[in-house]
Formats: structure tokens, C-alpha cells, sequence
């Protein structure tokens, strides 16, 4: 048997643990295997780049942070269209793929990366993909791997913050990673006691905000600590077209929404604002132990999928079991986080404001 793995879009804590679960699981099942390692996702797969990988490769990478194989973001609605290189994208993958005879394609990656997973698939190649992200925005899992490690950074972020702005009597506006969706900021807000959490799901007023300052320094808490999610919009912006909410973030004069809400708050209120911004911290070094579990359940979940030729199909957790999910059922579609979500739900009821 012969398959390729390719990681692709950003990286996040796992990604060499699941292709080592992958890997493993298959050299103890079949005897007759080998394995390619494209570079840099579809980049390489584009441009004919990959290498053989031995068993050795796969030892000792369980905790080992980003990935082995490299990875690149190569945007879905370009691999379609003809650059001026003239280099027809699917084409060229399709062409990899049959010179190297692959069995099948073992896939890992986000939102991007399951539309041209599915691209592929339905242009007739045998594909199993697997669901990194930090952003936890992949529908048809409950869960992604690397989220959980995520988690643990930003927790951490926030607890070291939590200190020093009790000390100095100061307002943290913290900003959190998780693209358009909010999990990220919503686990790990509740995770390290944030006051306000801020998500794209839930857009905020900053009337509110101010509210729930005053309301805290009533009660002589005079810190307070914003968890904002990189995407979190207000009320106003909620109500924007496309275009007009685009144009109105190109003339933003902060750099991000934290900096922006820091300027804001600052104006309206007496406290003494500071911003804090982990950015791709959140996403380097180890899984943590609870994405090692997940990684290597995907990974072994996966080689079952293969050896069975059931190709097509993304792995996935749902209700605590590994299933296999349709790509096409997959593909184009967020998981964000509902209004109605319990850990929403849960958050407000101990007093933590949405800012809603
Ligand atoms: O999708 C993972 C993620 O870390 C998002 O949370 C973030 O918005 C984005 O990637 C950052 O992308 P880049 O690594 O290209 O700066």
C-alpha cells in the first residue's frame, strides 16, 4: 500500500502526533507500506514535492509541535483558477498522486484545507482527512485537535495577566486567536475568570462594556479582564454589509479589535487600560495531554478508514465516539458557537458579560 500525508493552512499543537498515530497503526497492520511526505500542503502536492518517510520518521514526535512535514496556506478559491504561471493546480496535484500510485491521500487541516479535500475527492482521489484547528470551527466534530492545547496558552495568558492587573488596579483587554468563531475565547475566558467575553457570535455594545466596569468598581474591583476574540464585532458592525464592515476595519487606526476596544474603553471610563495579544504563541510548542488522546485516536481511527477504503470521509468526535464524516457534508460549512450554547449559558449565570 502506498499513501502520501500532507498537513495544510496554519499549523496548531498535533499535527505530528495524529500522522504518527496514522503511521504507526498502519506499519502494525499491514506489511507492505509506504509512506510520502509532501512539503509544505498542496503546495507541494502542486509542485511534485515530497520524500519517503521511514517508521523512524514517526518515532518521537508525539509531543513535538508543528509539523514535520511543513505547511503553507494555499487559498481555495484560487486552485480553480489558472495563474499567470499557467500552472493548472488540480491538475498538477491530480498528477502527483497517480505518479507516486498512491492508495490514498491523508489530509490534515482546517476549514480551507476540507474544500480542497473534498476538490479532490469528488476529482475521483482517495482522500481521509483529519480536523486541526485551534479555531475549533470545523463542523461535523465536536472537537478539533490542537484546540485543547489552545486552550491551555491562552488560560495561561490570562492567568498571568490576572495577577498583574489585580496588582495595578488595570483593565486587560486580552486578545484571543480563533479566526471568525469563538470557542477559542469562550473556553478559555471561562478557563481563567475573564469578566467580559467578547465573540463574533455575540456582538457587543460598548455601552455595556463601560456598564459593567462601573458595576465592578461599585463592588471595589477596581480590575478588570476582557477576553476579546480576534473576531469579536460590535452591535454596529453586526449590521454592516460586507463591503461596509471591510472598509471600516481598513480605516481602523489600531491595529486589532483589542487595541481598538483598549482606545475605547480608556476614553469612556478612568481606568488605566493595557492590551495584551499571545497571537501564534497559542498555537507553538506541545499538545497537551487531552490532544495527544484525540491525535492518536484520529490518527489509528484514520488508518481503520484506509485499510477499509472507505475514503471520502473526514474524522471526526462526536458525543465521545471517533466517526467518519462525509467531505462533502464537510466542506464549506463553519462551526461557530451558539447563542444558546451551555458553556454560554453556564458563563452567564456566574456573572461573566458578553457585552451584549
Ligand atoms: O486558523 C488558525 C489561526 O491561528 C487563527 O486563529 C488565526 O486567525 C489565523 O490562523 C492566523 O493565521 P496566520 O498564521 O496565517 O497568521
Amino acid at each position: 500500500m502506498k499513501i502520501a500525508m500532507l498537513t495544510s493552512g496554519g499549523d496548531c499543537q498535533g499535527l505530528n502526533a495524529t500522522m504518527r498515530g496514522v503511521a504507526k497503526t498502519l506499519y502494525n497492520e499491514i506489511d507492505d507500506l509506504t509512506i510520502y511526505g509532501i512539503t509544505d500542503g498542496y503546495k507541494g502536492l502542486i509542485e511534485g514535492n515530497y520524500r519517503k518517510l521511514k517508521k523512524e520518521d514517526f518515532s518521537g514526535i508525539l509531543t513535538l509541535g508543528g509539523t514535520i512535514l511543513g505547511t503553507s496556506r494555499q487559498p481555495f478559491k484560487k486552485m480553480q483558477i489558472i495563474e499567470e504561471n499557467g500552472v493548472d493546480k488540480v491538475k498538477a496535484m491530480k498528477e502527483t498522486y497517480n505518479k507516486l500510485g498512491l492508495d490514498c491521500l491523508v489530509i490534515l487541516g482546517g476549514n480551507g484545507t476540507h474544500k480542497t479535500a473534498n476538490l479532490l475527492s469528488c476529482e475521483g482521489l482517495n482522500v481521509i482527512t483529519l480536523p486541526k484547528t485551534i479555531d475549533n470551527d470545523l463542523w461535523g466534530t465536536d472537537v478539533t485537535f490542537g484546540f485543547h492545547s489552545a486552550i491551555d496558552v491562552a488560560t495561561e495568558v490570562i492567568d498571568r495577566i490576572h495577577t498583574t492587573a489585580t496588582s495595578h488596579g488595570r483593565i486587560f483587554v486580552i486578545e484571543i486567536m480563533g479566526h471568525k468563531a469563538g470557542w477559542l475565547t469562550l473556553y478559555s475566558g471561562i478557563a481563567g475568570g475573564a469578566d467580559i467575553i467578547l465573540i463574533p457570535e455575540i456582538p457587543y455594545d460598548i455601552n455595556k462594556i463601560k456598564c459593567e466596569i462601573e458595576k465592578r468598581t461599585a463592588e471595589n474591583k477596581g480590575f478588570s479582564i476582557i477576553a476579546v476574540a480576534e473576531g469579536a464585532i460590535s452591535v454596529e458592525e453586526s449590521k454592516m454589509s460586507k463591503k461596509e464592515f471591510k472598509q471600516s476595519r481598513s480605516e481602523m487606526k489600531q491595529s486589532s479589535i483589542a487595541y481598538r476596544l483598549a482606545d475605547e474603553i480608556a476614553e469612556i471610563t478612568n481606568h488605566e487600560v493595557r492590551v495584551a495579544v499571545p497571537g501564534h504563541v497559542q498555537r507553538g510548542g506541545a499538545p497537551n495531554p487531552y490532544d495527544r488522546v484525540l491525535c492518536t485516536r484520529f490518527g489509528s481511527y484514520a488508518a481503520g478508514l484506509i485499510t477499509e477504503k472507505r475514503f471520502g470521509n473526514m474524522v471526526g468526535l462526536k458525543n465521545g465516539e471517533t466517526v467518519a464524516v462525509p467531505l462533502n457534508e464537510v466542506a464549506g460549512k463553519l462551526k461557530n458557537v451558539p447563542a444558546d450554547d451551555q458553556a454560554v449559558m453556564a458563563a452567564r449565570k456566574v456573572g461573566i458579560s458578553f457585552g451584549d
